[in-house]
């Protein structure tokens, strides 16, 4: 099957952040860094990208302008981990852990008719630090997966999830909540600045997360981060 990311990966030894070099390049490709001086994570944090511990990859795409890819990606990358032997979960809305702690992190973001997908997995980190509690890698979990051939299954999920969208959702959707740990879970998330305590009661049509607050109500959230409080 044809591949376009495949056709077009730009690797680097460092860069500030393959998601942002994925922009400058502005057409479609695929971007693959040792480390990244400034990885992004979610809600303007760093995503630590040390040299060769693990696949650092954004593709850019100019077709399918939807920020549910995102949802999307966790469950190809969800697919591939579990493949590998790792027993991942997606964590709403995005994160894959392994017992509970996070082996990768995916990025979307969309600007000038284009949407980069930034995908950090952690592969052969083997201490955290203080970290350790919230982050795993497969090495940690006495896996050992080949970057190159990761690269590829990553490349070719991406690239059918891009020929599925949207026909395949209902497939997706299916496998987004079997694995979805937040589900049944007494979880706080900020709702309108303040935190909150509910119950994550389901997943909707359009990958939101449909709460229960303690009073009740039901609220759904499309973007947001799950606390599990100390009970
Ligand atoms: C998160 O969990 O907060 C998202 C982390 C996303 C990290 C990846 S690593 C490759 C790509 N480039 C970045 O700068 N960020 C994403």
């Amino acid at each position: 099957m044809e591949n376009i990311f495949k056709n077009n990966i730009i690797r680097l030894k460092e860069i500030d952040s393959t998601n942002l070099e994925a922009f400058r390049h502005k057409a479609t490709c695929a971007v693959v860094a040792d480390c990244q001086t400034a990885g992004k994570g979610r809600m303007g944090r760093n995503f630590i990208s040390d040299n060769n511990q693990g696949l650092w990859l954004s593709i850019l795409e100019t077709d399918i302008l939807s920020s549910e890819l995102t949802a999307w990606a966790g469950v190809v990358i969800c697919k591939i981990l579990r493949k590998h032997g790792l027993e991942a979960q997606i964590k709403w809305p995005n994160d894959i852990q392994v017992n509970g702690k996070k082996i990768c992190g995916i990025l979307c973001e969309m600007k000038n008719q284009a949407v980069v997908i930034g995908i950090g997995i952690n592969l052969y980190q083997e201490d955290f630090k203080d970290l350790s509690s919230i982050a795993t890698s497969a090495k940690l979990c006495n896996i050992f997966i080949d970057k190159e051939i990761l690269l590829s299954e990553v490349l070719d999920g991406l690239n059918q999830m891009l020929l599925d969208y949207p026909s395949k959702k209902e497939a997706y959707l299916q496998y987004f909540k079997e694995k979805c740990n937040t589900l049944n879970q007494e979880i706080a998330i900020q709702i309108e600045g303040n935190m909150k305590k509910g119950i994550a009661k389901d997943i909707d049509n359009d990958f939101r997360l449909v709460l229960e607050l303690s009073d009740g109500s039901i609220v759904t959230k499309d973007s947001g981060e799950i606390f599990t409080p100390r009970l």
